[in-house]
């Protein structure tokens, strides 16, 4: 039950407010988004490839209200970009964005969008790495694949999320499932309505088996973004069955969930990418971290008390 009001919370400038500018713990935000700056993030991304892992690095921030805010948004993906170069780490890191960070939701906002972040891929691409669109609200999707369309007319390995909760995406999935083609599937972090998603737990679930499938069955290049143990079980069956290699497919998860597992899996052989953030804004992504695991939510609240 506490999962919809931490989201619509996530949504509201009041709470933001009253959030970000109380005491919270350090150690509390630190979990999922440990830094601030690209100094704080470097050793992260050392760290976590020295382990056999990879990345895909998302400066936080959404939602912006003017055109300025967009081109710092892009100008901190190309310095992250500039600061990765020396490292050559090529596809080992890749770039994850939101498209509403890059001016999406403003006046003429699908094509202010498309020209912030079309440097940025640019700039990818010269390090010998790529960029995956994230998923956000259903009503930015039709320009979100739009965007990704057109990025991979000339950049071919851009990548997009769909989302299991969404009615549209096993459609999505269908024409995604093409060669070439870099999909990340998720279940779906946002609030939406019961005309466009599922609601209940075991519906998304068994949505995402049947897209999954879709996927390893296609001639795409599969990322299975989940922590849930039965779904990697199922991936790992379904990838089997669809005769893909190891480096035909890989999983994702997010920095600060399952630390263990990103271990084992890339153990076992598996590509792993950690979806790591960083940034001051990070409101709207630490308030959806907490919907997904109300645990999350009391731990929050006694780091609060406990000062
Ligand atoms: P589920 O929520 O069932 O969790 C399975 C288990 O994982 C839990 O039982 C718990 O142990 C652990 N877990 C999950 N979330 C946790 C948390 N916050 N804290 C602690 N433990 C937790 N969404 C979206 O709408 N657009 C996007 O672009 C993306 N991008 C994205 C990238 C990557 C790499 C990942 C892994 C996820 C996303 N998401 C996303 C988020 C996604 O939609 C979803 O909300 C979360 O992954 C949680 O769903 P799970 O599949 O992990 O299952």
């Amino acid at each position: 039950m506490l999962g919809p009001v931490i989201l619509a919370a996530s949504r509201s400038d009041r709470m933001r407010r009253l959030i970000s500018a109380a005491p919270v713990t350090k150690q509390v935000v630190d979990r999922f988004i440990p830094g601030e700056t690209v100094d704080e993030i470097l050793p992260i991304v050392r760290e976590l490839t020295d382990n056999g892992l990879e990345l895909t690095m998302d400066v936080v921030g959404e939602d912006i209200t003017t055109p300025e805010q967009a081109e710092a948004a892009r100008d901190a993906y190309l310095e992250l970009i500039d600061r990765l170069k020396p490292l050559g780490l090529g596809e080992r890191a890749e770039m994850s964005v939101k498209l509403s960070m890059f001016g999406q939701a403003l006046s003429g906002g699908h094509e202010l969008a498309l020209a912030n972040v079309r440097p940025v891929v640019e700039a990818a691409a010269e390090i010998g790495t790529t960029v995956t669109l994230d998923a956000e609200d259903h009503t930015t999707l039709d320009s979100m694949f739009a965007i990704h369309e057109a990025l991979r007319k000339d950049f071919p390995r851009t990548g997009c999320v769909i989302q299991a909760y969404l009615f549209r995406t096993e459609e999505d999935a269908r024409r995604l499932a093409a060669a070439g083609s870099r999909v990340r599937l998720v279940k779906g972090a946002y609030k939406e309505p019961a005309e466009v998603a599922y609601q209940q737990k075991h519906e998304i679930d068994k949505a995402y088996v049947r897209i999954l499938r879709t996927l390893m069955e296609g001639e795409g290049y599969p990322m299975i973004g989940s922590h849930d143990p039965r779904l990697i079980a199922i991936a790992q069956e379904l990838a089997r069955t669809a005769g893909r290699k190891l480096d035909e497919y890989e999983f994702q998860m997010l920095y600060g969930i399952r630390g263990d597992e990103h271990l084992r899996l890339a153990a076992e052989g598996h590509r792993m990418r950690v979806y790591t953030a960083y940034g001051t804004d990070w409101y709207g992504y630490f308030m959806r971290r907490l919907a997904e695991k109300p645990a999350n939510l009391r731990f929050f609240a006694r780091s609060m008390i406990s000062r």
